[in-house]
């Protein structure tokens, strides 16, 4: 592709803009390490340079060892660190990556637990040393704009606030290792079907309220490393390479770190160059061959691997060569390289890190125990009362299933897994279990007679029936392209249960009214058939390695659920805005987010659309009362509000405020409210603590898109503190 003197010009501008706009923003790398990295690309051949910006085996690029800079080993992320791949696609046999396996992103989201973030983020960061990792491949922390998509479960929630909280927890924790993150996918992966090529359009509003603030936390508060490029494509031009992005990503907010693509996710040298790639992997995926082939490069015939073949292999090499790319291209892409290295400890290599260890295990228990969401409990079901049960029949294929390898590329191999049947059994001695699966997981599966007939005979003859349901990744983990429901590179195919789950539930609930849903899985079911008739309703995600005992222990009473929806759980698939305008997955290649900035709550309360479960909601085995809310101003902008919370009930046991502010009167399109702080508040019984939450000037903000700025409404706005968005005890207006 020819280029005008007028593009490099651009171009060069670009590069000196961001050096400069660089020192102005927030300093993310030591700068003590620029004159080494200068000095080291000095020392650099252009090809030496070239050889860096790509891969040259499935999870590493090459470093230069003449001058001591070694290869980059990364791996996925983003809930444990990947079975081992070596230089290849194919696993690794007879080595130990037994690690630990964390509970989803969604799961961790669900904690709202701040500490959590960081403390999982370390855990990563650690095990990801340990294995010989510089970079982990995560966090995910695409929106869920709808339930259908397929890698829900590995990313964090509907609202950016939320995301953004816990991630900047997550990444410094995995940083703090000497380990980078790699926050991704950049941007608007916000479907699995047709990923490679779909092209998104959205406003601009959408994209800064909505789609870019966990990526800025992660870039401006976080100081994350490394960030990762996804397959589709924004406003016609594909993520990784998107002039559009990279201006806000490299030049607005002066990112200094390494934009890494996804794994076969460039398609144009030129793009590549110009438009922030940093560094090309994955490509050999999609030309799928590791052959060696002939091509000339200087008029010479040479051999090229696959990963010469790279977009950032010989062919950005003829270019500089050929004066079509000034090579302060090159050295801006290498510098970002060299920058992470040396922000983390790929020279030193210096930290051992730590693998499967009980600490890494009791944070994966940890964060299990406060992810689990009680969603119904009828007569206090829950918990179950040893002094009174004496048998559980536990129904459902979910139940005696291990997760750890499924999903794709966030298949972790675990240590051990616990399964919810395995759970029950573990800390229910004395208390007789039948189990019946109820179900098959396979393609196709339609109800058998004859299991459901199982399943209801073990129902009838117990004191309690649990049925543990839901999604799963895929059919059959052994086999990569068996995905379907919670995976990657596929979307669910409607918010139907499968397998025929529905009619297994309403059959159990006839033969015993004592009932309890378990539902595993990376987000939102359709309960609508049964919800009514059940007692006891519990969202347990995919709780990782120490998953089935923290569903044990929250079933018995040992620890009380405080976990609360990341997500709302809508009714039925035609109430989620993307569905209702047609706009999922998109038509002819182009998915229009005409839903905008509503997205989950932000709809249903604007538009009195009322879901089965709010955003934020979640119970408890004791009573919280809000108390006392006042708001302070200081003349800086700065509004507090403060509160108390008291555990009314008879146990100990944690809840999470939340405080949305809602404008009133608004001359513009807003949303009826939103979430703009939180706490975990940890009491025992009789206990009252008083919350104070910060908001900043930005909790009143909204994009003007005439003015291309954040804007302040002035006016009233009403601050709003409760349990969940739809559970507000305490307002205060103030004046803005
Ligand atoms: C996924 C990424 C992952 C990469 C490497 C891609 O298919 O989209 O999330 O990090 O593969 O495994």
């Amino acid at each position: 592709m020819k280029h005008s003197t007028f593009k490099i010009t651009a171009l060069l501008l670009f590069v000196f803009a961001m050096s400069s706009h660089q020192q102005i923003a927030r300093a993310q790398f030591k700068p003590a390490n620029e004159e080494k990295i200068n000095a080291l690309v000095k020392k650099m051949t252009l090809e030496e340079k070239v050889r860096m910006l790509h891969g040259n085996s499935s999870f590493t690029s090459a470093g230069v060892p003449r001058l001591g800079i070694p290869e980059l080993v990364m791996s996925d992320g983003p809930h444990g660190v990947r079975t081992e791949h070596g230089r290849g696609w194919s696993e690794v046999k007879n080595v130990n990556d037994s690690g630990t396996y964390l509970p989803v992103g969604i799961a961790l989201a669900a904690t709202w637990n701040l500490a959590l973030g960081y403390e999982y983020g370390k855990v990563l960061g650690s095990e990801a040393k340990y294995r010989g990792k510089d970079v982990i491949l995560g966090p995910g922390i695409n929106i869920m704009r709808s339930p259908l998509n397929g890698r829900n479960f590995e990313y964090q929630s509907e609202d950016p606030y939320l995301i953004s909280r816990f991630n900047v927890g997550y990444i410094k924790g995995v940083q703090s290792q000497g380990t980078s993150a790699c926050v991704k996918h950049w941007l608007a992966n916000n479907e699995e079907v047709d990923r490679n090529t779909v092209d998104v359009q959205m406003s601009d509003r959408a994209l800064r309220e909505i789609y870019l603030p966990g990526f800025k936390a992660a870039v401006l508060e976080a100081n994350v490393n490394t960030i990762m490029g996804a397959y589709n494509k924004f406003r016609g031009q594909f993520c990784t390479h998107n002039e559009y992005l990279n201006n806000i990503l490299k030049k607005e907010w002066g990112f200094k770190g390494m934009m890494i693509s996804d794994w076969g996710a460039v398609h144009s040298t030129t793009d590549a160059l110009l438009y922030g790639t940093d560094l090309e992997m994955g490509t050999d995926l999609v030309l799928k061959s590791n052959s060696v082939s002939q091509t000339m490069v200087d008029g010479k015939p040479i051999a090229q691997t696959v990963y010469d073949r790279f977009y950032l292999a010989d062919a950005a090499l003829q270019m500089v060569k050929a004066g079509k790319i000034p090579v302060a291209v090159i050295d801006d892409k290498v510098k970002r390289i060299l920058r992470v290295m040396f922000n983390s400890s790929v020279f030193s290599k210096s930290s051992p890190g730590e693998y499967a260890s009980d600490a890494h295990i009791a944070t994966a228990k940890k964060v299990a125990r406060e992810s689990i969401v009680l969603l119904k409990n009828q007569d206090n079901i829950l918990p179950l009362n040893t002094a009174r049960i004496k048998s559980i029949a536990v129904i459902g294929a979910n139940a005696n299933r291990e997760n750890s390898m499924g999903g794709g590329s966030s298949q972790v191999r675990a240590k051990y897994e616990i399964t919810p049947l395995q759970g029950l059994k573990n800390i229910a001695p004395g208390i007789t279990i039948h189990y019946a699966p109820g179900y098959t997981i396979q393609r196709n599966a339609t109800p058998t007679k004859a299991m459901i007939t199982e399943a209801v005979e073990a129902a009838g003859k117990a004191d309690i029936a649990i049925v543990v349901g839901g999604w799963t990744h895929g059919y059959d983990y052994t086999k990569w392209d068996d995905n379907a429901y919670d995976a990657e590179a596929v979307d669910k195919p409607d918010m139907k249960m499968p397998f025929g789950q529905d009619e297994l539930i309403k059959a159990v609930i006839n033969a015993n009214p004592n009932t309890i849903v378990v539902l595993v899985g990376g987000g939102p079911i359709d309960m609508t058939q049964w919800i009514d008739d059940t007692k006891g309703i519990i969202s347990a995600w995919y709780g990782g390695m120490e998953g089935g005992n923290a569903l044990a222990e929250v079933i018995f009473g040992m620890v009380n659920p405080s976990g609360k929806l990341p997500v709302s759980f809508p009714k039925v698939l035609e109430d989620v805005p993307a569905h209702k305008f047609g706009d999922f997955p998109g038509k002819n290649g182009v998915a229009v987010y005409r839903d905008d900035i509503f997205v989950g709550y932000r709809y249903y309360d604007t538009y009195n659309v009322a879901p089965q479960f709010e955003f934020g909601f979640g119970m408890s085995y004791t009573d919280f009362t809000y108390k006392n809310l006042s708001a302070s101003k200081a003349t800086n902008g700065l509004v507090t509000a403060t509160f108390t919370i008291t555990n009314t009930g008879k146990v100990a046991g944690a809840e999470v405020a939340q405080l949305y502010v809602h404008k009133e009167n608004t001359a513009i399109t807003r949303a009826n409210k939103e979430l703009k702080g939180f706490q975990k508040v940890f009491l025992q019984p009789g206990e009252s603590k008083t919350i104070s939450l910060p908001l900043t000037r930005e909790a009143f903000q909204y994009y003007d898109e005439q003015k291309g700025a954040w804007a302040t409404e002035k006016g009233v706005y009403t601050l709003q503190v409760g349990g969940s968005s739809r559970k507000i005890y305490l307002t205060k207006t103030i004046s803005l």
